[in-house]
């Protein structure tokens, strides 16, 4: 890393972000607009000298050319040989032709069999085996093929105007299947199955098991596939599976699962808010994703988030970030982020496989406001750990409840105030001398009171939260993360990581399904193997559990 960065950052550890704001109109200075957000970072630990030489950094790490090349479709994910370009999916048709050349073709015909689909579950067109209308519709997916629909989903509650009730199955457990299958009728649900892979085990064992539910349930083999589509780049697969090809949307290699939403993906949230406002939060997304090819890198939203959030986890070595969207609709949102940043950036080797001598990804943690100020920020007031964050925020309300609105946004305000500011021993000491206590006793409590303070942090301020902004806050982040990625030298688009799990877990299956530990399982620790046993005897026991 940058050694000039380094020295600034060694003094930057010893000074307050208080201190930065002492003569300067630093409200104006560190803050942005972008595609309809607003951007105040302000109370980051950064100075603008910092800050220019971060852009410098950046700069000679060739960036510029680096988002270059994932817009116009190079094989920026080296270790698939794959393009990065879900920000085609959302640009204009004349762009992906461009990039695309005959495969565009594909693509907008897709758009449009999806727009068709849509309609024709809305107008009743598509019906189920009895020929009843489509009450409901179950969307089956994890990871990438979950997350973007469900936290749209929640954000956009206030636009699921089409009658259609859209539910989200990804866990295995089974208490999640049941959960979903006991509010809904079969003869009305219109089954969505989403899986880039068509091979995820979560996915399709939750797919079979609904399969089976629908039969049970009256819905006969001959039309089952009324009930059938499909999201998925193995289309093969889910005709075997049983979907009719006419049912199945596919995916292409250079959609990565986890900002593949804006894809057929999208399916069960274009459902449930209608094809105009599916568009409307792929146009927001264009509009950043304008913003960030366009904008000088000072002016860059995204490069500037990406930065400052080296900044703190390189050069002040902050190790986590907290999102704390004030929002109940963005309640999902941290979540959603987790798998954003964490699985494309939570990597120790860089593009050409040589250990990294910095760290990468932060921990990235966080839950709505205010729930999170009764929780966990407890440890971030007053813990020895710094915990940068961003606060996200809307200014407008949906409801007419404008006190809760005045209350949510007092709370925002004043904990990014509060984790920056904090209060000193001797403030302290002086307030409880002022209320009258006791030399001995203001001594003695002042310690517990101290807040540590110059914890920095973000403030995205949003209009309000409608499909536009909410693209427009997405794209943000992935360009964040993306830009993270770019400098720290990392592959952000793959994610062997998860592989070494699945394979275990085949390995464990099958000595469940055996009732035995198998040569697959013989090189498993001695403790997975006594809880192997433990499983196999209890169920053993337990016949109606097996
Ligand atoms: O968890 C790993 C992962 O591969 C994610 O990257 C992906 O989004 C998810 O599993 C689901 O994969 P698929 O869409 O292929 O079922």
């Amino acid at each position: 890393m940058d050694s000039l960065l380094q020295q600034f950052a060694f003094k930057a550890k010893s000074r307050t972000i208080n201190d930065l704001f002492i003569g300067s109109n630093r409200a104006d200075k560190f803050s942005l607009s972008a595609a309809g957000l607003y951007l105040d970072f302000a109370k980051q630990n950064v100075s603008e000298d910092e800050l220019a030489l971060l852009i410098h950094w950046a700069k000679k790490l060739k960036l510029e050319h680096k988002i270059q090349a994932m817009f116009n479709g190079e094989l920026i994910n080296n270790t698939e040989n794959r393009a990065v370009l879900h920000t085609l999916l959302r640009a204009p048709e004349s762009r992906q032709r461009a990039i695309l050349a005959e495969q565009a073709d594909d693509v907008i015909a897709t758009e449009k069999r999806m727009a068709v689909i849509v309609d024709d579950i809305h107008t009743g067109k598509m019906r189920g085996v009895t020929n009843k209308r489509f009450t409901d519709v179950l969307a089956i997916g994890i990871g990438g093929s979950f997350y973007g629909c469900k936290t749209a989903l929640n954000a956009l509650h206030n636009y699921c105007t089409q009658g259609i009730k859209v539910h989200l199955l990804s866990n295995i457990d089974s208490d999640a299947l049941s959960e979903k299958l006991a509010f809904i009728n079969a003869e009305t649900t219109l089954v969505v199955v989403i899986s880039k892979t068509f091979t995820t085990q979560e996915t399709l064992l939750n797919a079979n098991s609904v399969k089976q539910w629908l039969l049970k349930k009256g819905v006969n083999k001959q039309a089952l596939a009324k009930h059938l589509l499909a999201v998925t780049s193995h289309c093969d697969k889910a005709l075997k599976f049983g979907v009719k090809t006419k049912n199945i949307l596919p995916m292409w290699d250079w959609v990565g699962g986890r900002f593949s939403v804006w894809s057929a993906v999208g399916l069960p949230l274009a459902i449930a808010i209608g094809m105009e406002h599916f568009n409307h939060f792929k146009q927001g997304a264009w509009q950043m994703d304008e913003h960030f090819q366009q904008a000088d890198f000072a002016e860059n939203m995204p490069v500037i988030m990406a930065l400052i959030g080296i900044w703190n986890r390189n050069f002040l070595a902050y190790p986590a970030l907290a999102v704390l969207p004030y929002s109940h609709a963005l309640r999902a949102f941290p979540g959603y982020l987790q798998q954003t940043d964490m699985e494309s950036n939570g990597k120790s080797v860089t593009q050409q496989g040589e250990k990294l001598k910095s760290s990468t990804a932060p921990i990235v943690f966080g839950q709505e406001g205010t729930n999170g100020q009764h929780a966990f920020m407890q440890l971030m007031h007053q813990s020895d750990d710094i915990i940068p964050t961003d606060f996200i925020i809307a200014l407008a309300t949906s409801n007419s409840y404008q006190e809760h609105q005045q209350v949510l946004f007092a709370n925002c305000l004043a904990q990014a105030e509060a984790l920056m500011q904090g209060k000193s021993l001797k403030q302290v000491t002086t307030e409880l001398l002022n209320k009258g206590m006791t030399e001995q006793d203001a001594s003695r409590l002042a310690p517990h009171k101290t807040m540590k303070g110059n914890t920095p942090s973000n403030l995205l301020l949003l209009q309000q939260l409608a499909p536009k902004s909410l693209g427009a806050l997405f794209a943000l982040y992935e360009h964040k993360i993306f830009v993270q990625g770019v400098l720290w030298q990392i592959n952000s688009f793959d994610q062997w990581g998860v592989e070494l799990g699945k394979q275990l877990s085949g390995d464990v299956l099958t000595s469940l399904q055996n009732k035995t530990i198998t040569s697959s399982s013989s090189s498993l620790s001695s403790s997975t193997k006594k809880l192997i046993h433990q499983f196999i005897n209890f169920t053993s026991v337990n016949k109606n559990v097996d």
